[in-house]
């Protein structure tokens, strides 16, 4: 069998568009991406499924395309999430050390789950229990603690937790799109893993991935996560504000966007002028293209990274942030867009493309597939680490909902 046969593939489920990246499960570093295929996105807002049909249709075609460009068929995907509902909050687990005071695999299980014994309502599921460190009796800062002495084994871990309706439906689209889903991935981590550095994880990093209807936020520290959150505005909301200000129809505001958009009207030359459609047949205008930078785009622009600046206090996590702040996502192509960031955030910035890819090159080097290309990565690491949801069984999001999805389906047909 090829390796063709049983490619890894992420699946994007963005509030644009949905898309598919396959590479084969053996590729290294570079990562080899073989298969492409991207579909509009009409039955998602602000990172969450609203219409089921409409999504697996978007499914279904990104699929189909990603497998005539691989030569392959696709029969499961990593699948990424995001919205609103996303909560990340830190926890700490403890337990005695079973044999012999050697810390094995069932201790580093048993402290895990420890940890994460905190009060999660009915409506929700846990997404990620991510270790930060172990403390074996009083040694903090241990990355592995398997076979060393101790008592008293510790785990420090960051739990997110989603909506279990928002997860059900993915899993539900995917598989009315005949696809299994080998697991659910946060998608600013799956992004992180796309575009930061190891130095910059473990430096203390800011990746804020602005879509088109989240702006998803994670901070690191120590090479581990130690915040995570979803703010319901992204690059659609510019869009949506284009319209409405200049009274021009949508599909023109995003032209508009794209053509003419700077994120700082300090970097416009005055006397520059633009085209404006008017809606329902009327004349089109001419105006000044400062005053759609400096009215509309900058004014939503800088309300963007205001939330963002907001959110990193509520985080308590500036002071470990030393490597500034990496913005990705489609919106982050505006010109400007990492000058106004450093402006209001007060941190170096620089625009997180997803690196160290070879294949499609021209089709994925892009900040819109930070997340596809993350997803890829998460599955090729986490599939064969300890702490990855196959290692901690039964308690993972993705074994209980994929279960019940399947029967669910099964019954439906
Ligand atoms: N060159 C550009 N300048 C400004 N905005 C851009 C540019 N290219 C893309 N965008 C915007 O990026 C957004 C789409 O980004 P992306 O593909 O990352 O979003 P998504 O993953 O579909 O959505 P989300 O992650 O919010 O669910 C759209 O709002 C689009 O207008
Ligand atoms: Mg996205």
């Amino acid at each position: 069998m090829s390796n063709r046969d049983h490619l890894i593939v992420g699946l994007d489920i963005g509030t644009t568009k949905i898309c598919a990246v396959a590479a084969e499960p053996d590729s290294g570093d570079p990562l080899n991406i073989v298969g492409f295929g991207t579909a509009t996105s009409e039955g998602i807002r602000k990172g969450v499924v609203v219409n089921i049909e409409k999504t697996v249709r978007s499914i279904q075609k990104a699929v189909r395309e990603c497998e005539l460009m691989s030569g392959s068929p696709i029969k499961s995907v990593l699948a990424g999430i995001a919205g609103h509902h996303i909560m990340g909050r830190n926890s700490h687990g403890m337990v005695t050390v079973h044999n012999n005071r050697t810390v094995t695999d069932d201790d580093v299980r048993r402290v895990i789950e420890a940890a994460q014994a905190v009060n999660i309502p009915s409506d929700r599921e846990v997404l990620h229990i991510l270790p930060q460190d172990f403390i074996v009796d009083d040694q903090d800062g241990v990355q592995n603690p398997l076979g060393m002495s101790g008592i008293r084994l510790e785990v420090n871990v960051h739990i997110v937790t989603c909506s279990a309706t928002s997860a059900h439906n993915i899993v539900k689209c995917c598989n009315l799109a005949n696809l299994d889903v080998t697991d659910i991935v946060l998608e600013p981590m799956a992004s992180s893993q796309a575009v930061l550095s190891q130095d910059e994880r473990e430096l203390g990093v800011v990746l804020v991935d602005i879509g088109g209807g989240t702006t998803d936020m994670a901070i690191f520290s120590g090479g581990s996560i130690v915040h995570t959150s979803v703010l319901a505005v992204g690059g659609n909301h510019l869009t949506n504000d284009i319209a409405i200000g200049l009274s021009t129809p949508l599909a023109e505001a995003e032209r508009l966007k794209h053509e003419h958009g700077v994120a700082m009207s300090k970097l416009v030359e005055s006397e520059e002028t633009i085209q404006v459609p008017s809606v329902g047949g009327r004349k089109s205008r001419t105006m000044d293209k400062l005053r759609l930078i400096s009215d509309v785009i900058e004014p939503r622009f800088r309300e963007i990274f205001e939330m963002v600046s907001r959110e990193i206090d509520k985080s308590n996590f500036r002071h470990v942030i030393a490597s500034g702040v990496v913005i990705t996502g489609g919106s982050s192509l505006m010109p400007g867009a990492d000058e106004l960031a450093a402006d209001i955030l007060q941190f170096p910035v620089r625009v997180g493309f997803p690196e160290n890819i070879t294949g499609l090159n021209e089709l994925i080097y892009t900040p819109m597939h930070a997340t596809g290309v993350g997803l890829l990565r998460y599955g090729l690491t986490n599939g064969s680490s300890r702490y990855s949801p196959l290692f901690l069984g039964e308690h993972t999001i993705f074994n209980r909902i994929s279960r019940k999805m399947r029967e669910l389906v099964q019954d439906i047909f």
